[in-house]
């Protein structure tokens, strides 16, 4: 899509902001004075962060978020549209690790696995790509692993076998969602 701003006018939304890549990647827009609006769900540190990126000269808002759920989701976005008037970057970043050997892991955590590391991003891009269809322009980023990539004896035959299946179906769908809008 095309008409996109430079950074300093980007309004960027960004999961899992509080630790890791997205707090590096929070930062790094802070520090191109973007307008951040930050998610995850333990609300002291995404707040710490938020100080962080206005102490670097961005705005900032921290918006406690489990993108599980996707009405919390679609909040998150309004909250963003409400603030700023748009959506510029939504950065799909928000994920959990789970290491164990595939007999041992629980149904349940597995389970947990799947609707944060995939139907997290399902419930982003439900809720950005409407905006960006509307003003005609945006970037969607979907945070993989290269476990979506290649198989591993040790991944693969028994430890952390549940990790790997959401990130094939995220590249799976993000080459769709990629070919899709070439075709336009
Ligand atoms: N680090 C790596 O080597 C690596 C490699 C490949 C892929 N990845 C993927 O890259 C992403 C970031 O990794 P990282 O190492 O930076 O992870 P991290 O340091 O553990 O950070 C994960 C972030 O996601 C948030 N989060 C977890 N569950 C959430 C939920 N249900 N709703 C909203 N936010 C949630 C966490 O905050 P709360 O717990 O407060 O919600 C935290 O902000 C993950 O998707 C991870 O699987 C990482």
């Amino acid at each position: 899509m095309s008409g996109r701003p430079p950074l300093n006018e980007s309004v960027v939304v960004i999961t899992g902001a509080s630790s890791g890549i997205g707090r590096a990647a929070a930062l790094a827009f802070a520090r191109h004075s973007a307008r951040l609006v930050l998610a995850a769900r333990g609300e002291a540190d995404l707040r710490e962060v938020a100080t962080q990126c206005e102490a670097a000269g961005a705005q900032a808002e921290a918006v406690p978020t489990d993108v599980a759920d996707e009405a919390a989701v679609q909040r998150l976005a309004q909250r963003a549209v409400d603030g700023f008037g748009r959506i510029d970057v939504w950065v799909n970043n928000a994920g959990v690790m789970m290491y164990g050997r595939f007999q041992d892991v629980s149904s349940q955590d597995f389970r947990r696995v799947i609707e944060v590391n995939l139907f997290g991003q399902v419930h982003g891009a439900r809720a950005v790509l409407p905006v960006f269809a509307r003003q005609r322009s945006g970037v969607l980023i979907n945070m993989s692993s290269v476990w979506g990539r290649i198989v591993s004896p040790s991944v693969g035959r028994d430890t952390r076998r549940c990790y790997p299946a959401p990130w094939r179906s995220i590249r799976a769908r993000s080459t769709v969602k990629r070919s899709l809008h070439h075709r336009r």
